[in-house]
Order: structure tokens, then C-alpha cells, then sequence
């Protein structure tokens, strides 16, 4: 016999899949949902946010549905634009490259987002990549904007996300001092895009990347080859079972790995109040992002781990 909370769960669980199957059933018929707007988003996806960066949307545009304006409370002269395709998800875009990064921003780009912006002096005069950063690529157009990056190169596999990026990046421009901002499609492993990027990177950013297991091996070797030798990268990813740990476990044959759990008292904080809700609201498996920070081994490291 099950529990009151087991049935508790099972009636919860029963209403996200409806959710979902009526977003899908709404996309497929009328190639958008209605259901996506951003207050039915957090039932469906329970946890969306924790909610250190503000959005509101746009109502200076002809298009207000798809821009948001992105402020926070900690950085009250940041304000960036930020334009989203979670409505514009097309029946063929499901059957095309992985989409999960049009779908919405993920709670480890959020956070990636506030760590970046809580240390921006890293990053002045640096050149930096994002790899994987879906539709927004959140954190690389935060610190275009709130840091002296000298050059911020924000990339993902898909091409929608990557158009997408290039209407972002003009929205911004007026805000960039003397960052150079590009984008362009990247993706790991087959074809080996941006050959001519390698080596150019102090720093490369990413979140919520590891969870394919087909891609993990291709994003740690394209890593690798973006950065120059001393160069390093900042990752958050939650663990969504044993995949954290997958990924870690491969980097460490190319690089230095330091693992964090705890990396900020904020985003800490909430993350102790949400886990207080219970797993149906907030599960730190999916929802909590580990902090990952790798750096490039020498040949004489790499060599001492062989023998
Ligand atoms: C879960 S989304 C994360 C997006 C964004 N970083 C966020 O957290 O909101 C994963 C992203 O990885 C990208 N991706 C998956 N496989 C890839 C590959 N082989 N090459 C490049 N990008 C890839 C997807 O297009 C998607 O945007």
C-alpha cells in the first residue's frame, strides 16, 4: 500500500506530464504554447530560478512576449536584454539538433550568470568562450557588459540559439565599452567547428552541459583545445545522477579538476530554504548546480598520471 506523501507524489507527478503533454500537443498544433509564459513555466518545470536576477518583460518592442529585461537587486545598474525562443519552439526544431537550450535558461546559467557577475575583475582584459549556452548564453552577455573582457565569444551547437544570440548581441551593443562580442555555432566532437579558435581562450564558461552522454568526451576535448595552456574554465552543472561525476572523471585525464558544492552563501542560503520544500518542488539532483573549475595539466602532470 502506498504512503499519503507516495500518493501525494504520484498525483503531482501525473500533472507535470499532463503539463507537458498539452505544451507539446499546443507546439505541434500551433507551433507555439500558450502554456510556456513565464509564471506556467515554474509549475511545469516545479524549480526554475533562484531568483538572483530579475526579469520583466519588455514592453518597449513590437515583439514584448519574446524580450526580457534582466536586472539584479545585488547589481542595480546592471540591465541587459534578453530575448527568449521558448515560445517559438517549431514541431521540426523538436526532430533537429538538441533543443533543450531554446526550451528556457536553466537554473546553472542563472547561477553561472551571478558568479560571473560577483567576480568580473577575473575576467578583465581576458578572452572568453561560452560553450553550450543555448539561446541567451546568459553569463557571457552579463560579464560583455559588466566586465572589461576583451574579447567574449558566445557559442552553442544549435543554429536557432546562435540566430538568436546575434539579435541579443545587437541589443546590447550600446552597453559593450571595448569588448569585441561575436557568436557563432560551435559544436563538440563531429566536425570540430571553430578549428580556428584554438588555443585563443583564458576562459571558457558552461552550464548544465554534462548530461549527454554522448557529447561529455567531445566537450571535455574541445575544452581542452579552446584554451590556451594556462587557460581555465568555469562550469556548473547540476548532477543529475552519476553525470557530474562522469565528466569530472574524464576531465581529470586532461586537466586539474576542483570540485565545489558549496561556492557562494547566497545562492547556498536559498538553495537550504528550497530543499526545506521537498523534492516535488525543488529536487537537488536536477535543480542544484555544482561548481566545477578545471585547469589544463602540464605534459609533466599528464605523464606522472599515466605511470
Ligand atoms: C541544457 S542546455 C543548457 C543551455 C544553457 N547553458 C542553459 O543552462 O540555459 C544544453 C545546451 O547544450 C547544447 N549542446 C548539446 N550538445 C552539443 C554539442 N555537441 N555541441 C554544441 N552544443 C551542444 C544544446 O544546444 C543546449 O543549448
Amino acid at each position: 500500500m502506498s504512503s499519503p506523501c507516495a500518493k501525494k507524489r504520484k498525483i503531482d507527478q501525473d500533472t507535470i506530464a499532463v503539463q507537458r503533454w498539452k505544451i507539446l500537443k499546443e507546439i505541434l498544433i500551433n507551433g507555439r504554447s500558450s502554456l510556456l509564459t513565464s509564471e506556467n513555466r515554474a509549475s511545469v518545470r516545479r524549480f526554475k530560478s533562484f531568483n538572483v536576477l530579475q526579469t520583466q518583460q519588455d514592453d518597449g518592442t513590437d515583439r514584448e512576449e519574446d524580450w526580457f529585461i534582466y536586472t539584479a537587486e545585488k547589481w542595480p545598474h546592471f540591465k541587459m536584454y534578453i530575448r527568449h525562443l521558448s515560445n517559438h519552439v517549431k514541431p521540426e526544431a523538436l526532430r533537429g539538433f538538441n533543443n533543450t537550450g531554446n526550451v528556457c535558461v536553466w537554473p546553472a546559467e542563472e547561477v553561472l550568470t551571478y558568479y560571473c557577475l560577483s567576480h568580473p575583475e577575473m575576467f578583465n582584459g581576458k578572452s572568453v568562450i561560452e560553450l553550450g549556452g543555448g539561446m541567451t548564453c546568459l553569463a557571457g552577455m552579463a560579464l560583455s557588459i559588466m566586465s572589461d573582457v576583451s574579447y567574449m565569444e558566445l557559442t552553442d551547437g544549435n543554429e536557432d540559439s546562435v540566430s538568436n544570440l546575434d539579435e541579443i548581441i545587437t541589443r546590447n551593443s550600446f552597453q559593450f565599452k571595448d569588448t569585441r562580442v561575436l557568436s557563432r555555432v560551435v559544436r563538440w566532437g563531429s566536425g570540430k567547428t571553430g578549428q580556428d579558435l584554438n588555443g585563443v581562450f583564458d576562459f571558457v564558461l558552461c552550464a548544465d552541459c554534462f548530461f549527454f552522454e554522448e557529447g561529455r568526451e567531445d566537450l571535455v576535448e574541445t575544452i581542452y583545445r579552446l584554451l590556451k595552456d594556462d587557460g581555465e574554465a568555469i562550469l556548473f552543472a547540476p548532477k543529475r545522477g552519476n553525470t557530474f561525476e562522469a565528466f569530472v572523471t574524464l576531465a581529470q585525464s586532461l586537466f586539474n579538476t576542483d570540485v565545489k558544492e558549496r561556492y557562494d552563501d547566497t545562492i547556498w542560503t536559498i538553495h537550504c530554504k528550497m530543499k526545506n520544500k521537498g523534492k516535488v518542488m525543488y529536487d537537488p539532483d536536477i535543480h542544484y548546480p555544482w561548481f566545477l573549475h578545471i585547469s589544463k595539466k602540464t605534459n609533466r602532470e599528464k605523464t606522472d598520471l599515466k605511470e
